[in-house]
C-alpha cells in the first residue's frame, strides 16, 4: 500500500498544476478536493461560498476529507483552507505524506489577482493577501515536505517534490525550509 501524497499551500501556490503533473510522472490518480466538492453538491466553490457561506463550505470540506482520506496511493490537491480544521489534518496524515506548497505573497497575488474562482480573495489587495497568508503561515509549515513554487515553471516545482520525495521515503526527513 502506497501513502497518498496530499498538496498543501495558500490558494495560487500551484497545488492543482503542480498535483496534476505529478500524478502523471508518478502513474497516479490525481484528485482535486475542490473539484470533487464541485462534483457532489453540482456546484461552484464561489455559488456555494455566495448561497450557504463559508461555514458550510468548511462542513463539506471535511466531509469530502474523510472520504478521500480513505484513499491510497493518490495525489490529491487540497483547497487552501483544509488546514484550518486539526481534524483534517490528522485524517490526511494518517495515510499520507504532506506536501506544502509556497509562494511569495506578490507571485501568489499576481497569480490570483482577476480569477473570480476564490471568493476569500475576490476584492484582497497585495497586503490582504500577506496578512492572510502570514496568518496561515504555521499551518503550511507543519508539513512534511516544503517546496517554494515562486520561481521558475511547474515542472520545476514537480521535479524539486520528486526530490524530496525519494530523500523522505530514505531518510524520513523530507525538505523544509
Ligand atoms: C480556500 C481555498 C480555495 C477553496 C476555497 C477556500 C481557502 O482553494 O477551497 O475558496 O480558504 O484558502 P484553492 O487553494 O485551490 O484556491
Amino acid at each position: 500500500m502506497e501513502p497518498n501524497i496530499v498538496l498543501i499551500g495558500f490558494m495560487g501556490t500551484g497545488k492543482s498544476v503542480a498535483g496534476r503533473r505529478l500524478a502523471r510522472r508518478l502513474n497516479r490518480d490525481f484528485i482535486d478536493m475542490d473539484q470533487e466538492i464541485e462534483k457532489f453538491l453540482g456546484m461552484s466553490i464561489s455559488e456555494v461560498f455566495a448561497r450557504f457561506g463559508e461555514v458550510r463550505f468548511r462542513s463539506e470540506e471535511h466531509l469530502m476529507v474523510r472520504r478521500l482520506a480513505e484513499m491510497e496511493n493518490k495525489v490529491i490537491s487540497t483547497g487552501g483552507g483544509v488546514v484550518l480544521n486539526p481534524e483534517n489534518m490528522k485524517l490526511l496524515r494518517k495515510n499520507g505524506i504532506i506536501v506544502a506548497l509556497t509562494a511569495d505573497p506578490e507571485v501568489v497575488f499576481r497569480r490570483v489577482s482577476g480569477n473570480r474562482r476564490r471568493p476569500l480573495l475576490a476584492r484582497a489587495d497585495l497586503e490582504t493577501v500577506r496578512e492572510r497568508m502570514e496568518s496561515r503561515a504555521t499551518y503550511y509549515r507543519d508539513a512534511d515536505i516544503v517546496v517554494d513554487s515562486s520561481e521558475g515553471p511547474p515542472e520545476d516545482t514537480v521535479e524539486e517534490i520528486l526530490r524530496a520525495l525519494r530523500k523522505y521515503r530514505k531518510t524520513g526527513n523530507g525538505d523544509k525550509r
